[in-house]
């Protein structure tokens, strides 16, 4: 096997190849002056079974051009086969039509995928597990509960509740709980689909003087996670962790979430950056030795 770090996840691309003990073939990329995307393999792939780690954080467009650029180069010069490792699948939350005329995007990009010559995909935390089955490709999402949570109960959360902000969450709670020990809930969250904003159920959480850990997939505004810190501090709560995959943080969101009271925020580098500190990598590895992508 060979590794392709593509440019959205170089660091994270290197580390795979290193924990795998497998060549990284480079690839030269840049942006023309019109924002459109070079790329050039720096190195032969021919007769190889190649994985592209490449994430579709933002900018999700440039990064899912690179993605489908990168497959289908690959397969032209002669890859056996290509699976790609794309942590956070973008456009996943637009799975279904929410109003009448829109767009159902991740069925377009899943034909897109295809059509760039992938043979299977690997992801993580998919935002609903039906997509995979829209694939007429091998995919899976992984969880990346157990590294997150293994991270904040090193920062001395072990027994805290594992808190889920809406029930398509409650599996991470689930198996944060089985790490941190204390047990789990899940709150009950709505969003209005025109204005995009988010409402909590108020519920009495047993949380008195306990620690609490908020688990999510994505974060992106803060808002959700803002309003489940917010409850969790007026049950409350002694301190408060954030733990997600895909730690997108857009605007404010950082401010919003330790502004509600959370102490910690913390992530995987499916999302690199500043609170993308755990790292995926142990995890491809270990799915990319098995044999069933
Ligand atoms: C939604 O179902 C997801 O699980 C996340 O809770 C959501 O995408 C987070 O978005 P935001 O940070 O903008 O509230």
């Amino acid at each position: 096997m060979i590794v392709v770090p593509g440019p959205s996840s170089l660091e994270l691309g290197e580390k795979v190849a290193q924990r795998l003990g497998v060549l990284a073939v480079g690839v030269e990329h840049k942006v023309f002056p019109d924002g459109e995307d070079y790329l050039r393999l720096m190195g032969p792939v021919k007769h190889e079974d190649v994985a592209i780690i490449q994430t579709t954080s933002p900018p999700a467009d440039s990064h899912l051009m690179q993605l489908l650029l990168l497959a289908r180069t690959t397969k032209d010069f002669g890859a056996h086969k290509v699976v790609a490792v794309v942590p956070y699948l973008a456009y996943a939350r637009q799975d279904k039509r929410f109003l009448e005329g829109e767009a159902l995007s991740i069925d377009i990009i899943i034909r897109f995928i295809e059509a760039a010559g992938i043979d299977s995909l690997i992801t993580f935390e998919i935002h609903a597990e039906d997509i995979l089955k829209r694939f007429r490709i091998p995919a899976q999402s992984l969880s990346a509960v157990s590294v997150i949570a293994g991270a904040v109960k090193s920062q001395g959360y072990s027994g805290a509740l594992s808190l889920s902000p809406d029930e398509g969450r409650i599996s991470m709670a689930m198996a944060g709980a089985d790490i941190l020990g204390g047990g789990y809930d899940a709150l009950d969250k709505t969003r209005d689909r025109h204005t995009g904003e988010v409402r909590i159920v108020e519920k009495n959480l047993p949380v008195q003087g306990r620690d609490v850990v908020v688990f999510d997939d994505v974060i992106s505004t803060g808002g959700t996670l803002a309003l489940a810190v917010g409850l969790a501090k007026k049950c409350g709560a002694r301190r408060i962790g954030v733990a997600c995959t895909h730690p997108l943080l857009l605007g404010k969101a950082v401010e919003r979430i330790l502004g509600a009271g959370a102490q910690v925020i913390l992530g995987t580098d499916s999302v690199p950056g500043p609170y993308g500190t755990v790292s995926l990598a142990p995890l491809i590895a270990e799915a990319l030795q098995k044999s069933d992508w």
